[in-house]
């Protein structure tokens, strides 16, 4: 196992997770890796470390360059066990170490750990000597957890941005220009509807704050280095904190006999009728999280489930929790769904979409199979709330 060369001594020293395939609900389909640096310096640091488990792996990395019994500093950017998971692993071997972290970081790994390690604890603007070099720090709290940071190598302009800026997928190739760009931002895309959707106001903050920096490499704790696409990648965070749609309305459902997925198609046929990209998603085929991927820039999620049980499927109560807890703000929803002697679905997908501040534009059910009346109907009803606009 190699270290990665990201600049003169400074190295990628993380372990590549190929075979994940579900990150706490959310589908990994192309893996993932941990990132940890070494930076070689008057004091050897190493930035963040793995997943229990894959110390080895970010240890014979270290060992490529160093003996990792000699790092002095760990800095901890999360507390969240993907990174700091490797902590007792490492300060069992590099028994001199100080863990730099945060005020909330030093809590949660206090919590975690219950070890009598040597903390500093850092805020924002509070910055430290490592030698030629110096690492300032940035507190982000709620990018992802409420003990996140940056920090930041000045002299080298590198941002280690812990979770911001990250996509879950393994591969040996740790820049962005060394692996297809279009894969990268469409992971980066679902990391941020899935990771990082609830927390649009931390976000921009850290945003805010990352512009007063000048950086030339942004090293995440997971997938791709950024390099060529800083900017780039900056820019589509803008975009996304700001919560603005486009004309696209996705059709979330599940279906018994195919009577919910009529409802389904006759709404698809108007959103795609005045102009809108209408993605349809069967939920036993599909995804939650890459179902999120697409709320990410919907102006309409609608919803729907045939009646079973007094209650809805429990496929779309998966999909509608995982959204809920997401909480995307601004959207419209429309609740529908086929019923018997029930009728009870759709109350209960509007109450999700109350309790997640969706505003609710209307909501279309069907007596047992829709006939070309019964979706006449629907698609009038539609038809007029969308050109009413
Ligand atoms: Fe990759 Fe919030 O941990």
């Amino acid at each position: 196992m190699k270290a990665k060369k990201i600049k003169e001594n400074i190295y990628w020293v993380g372990a590549i997770d190929w075979n994940v395939r579900n990150f706490h609900g959310y589908l990994t389909q192309r893996g993932t890796t941990y990132n940890a640096y070494l930076i070689i310096d008057e004091k050897i640091t190493l930035i963040d470390t793995v997943k229990p488990g894959m110390e080895d792996e970010m240890l014979a990395r270290i060992s490529d360059i160093i003996d990792p019994s000699k790092i002095d500093y760990v800095v901890s950017n999360h507390v969240e066990m993907d990174h700091s998971g490797g902590l007792p692993k490492i300060m069992n071997i590099a028994k001199n170490a100080t863990i730099i972290t945060c005020p909330n970081g030093d809590k949660g790994l206090k919590k975690h750990y219950k070890e009598d390690w040597d903390f500093k604890v850092v805020k924002t603007g509070d910055s430290i000597s490592i030698g030629k070099l110096s690492l300032e720090f940035i507190l982000t709290p709620m990018v992802h957890w409420p003990d996140n940071m940056f920090s930041y190598l000045r002299e080298e302009k590198i941002l280690f941005s812990n979770d911001a800026f990250g996509q879950h997928l393994a591969s040996t190739a740790r820049f962005d220009d060394e692996y297809p760009e279009d894969i990268i931002m469409s992971e980066a895309r679902k990391y941020y509807a899935n990771i990082v959707l609830p927390y649009p106001n931390p976000v921009k903050k850290a945003l805010e704050q990352a512009k007063n920096i000048d950086i030339e490499i942004i090293a995440p704790s997971h997938g791709i280095i950024w390099r060529k696409n800083v900017n780039k990648i900056v820019e589509e965070y803008h975009k996304w904190v700001s919560g603005k749609t486009e004309k696209k309305a996705i059709i979330v459902y599940d279906t018994m006999w195919k009577s919910t997925e009529i409802i389904a198609r006759a709404i698809q046929s108007v959103f795609e009728d005045t102009g809108y990209n209408a993605p349809l998603f069967n939920l036993q085929v599909n995804h939650m999280s890459d179902i999120m991927t697409e709320v990410l820039t919907s102006e309409y999620v609608c919803v729907g489930s045939p009646t079973l049980n007094k209650n809805i499927m429990p496929s779309v109560a998966g999909f509608l929790t995982y959204f809920q807890g997401l909480a995307p703000k601004g959207r419209k929803g429309i609740a529908f769904g086929s019923y018997g002697w029930g009728d009870q679905s759709i109350p209960k997908i509007t109450e999700f979409f109350k309790n997640s501040g969706i505003d609710i534009v209307d909501t279309y059910k069907v007596n047992y199979i829709p006939d070309n009346k019964d979706t006449d109907n629907i698609k009038e009803k539609l038809n007029e709330k969308l050109t009413q606009k």
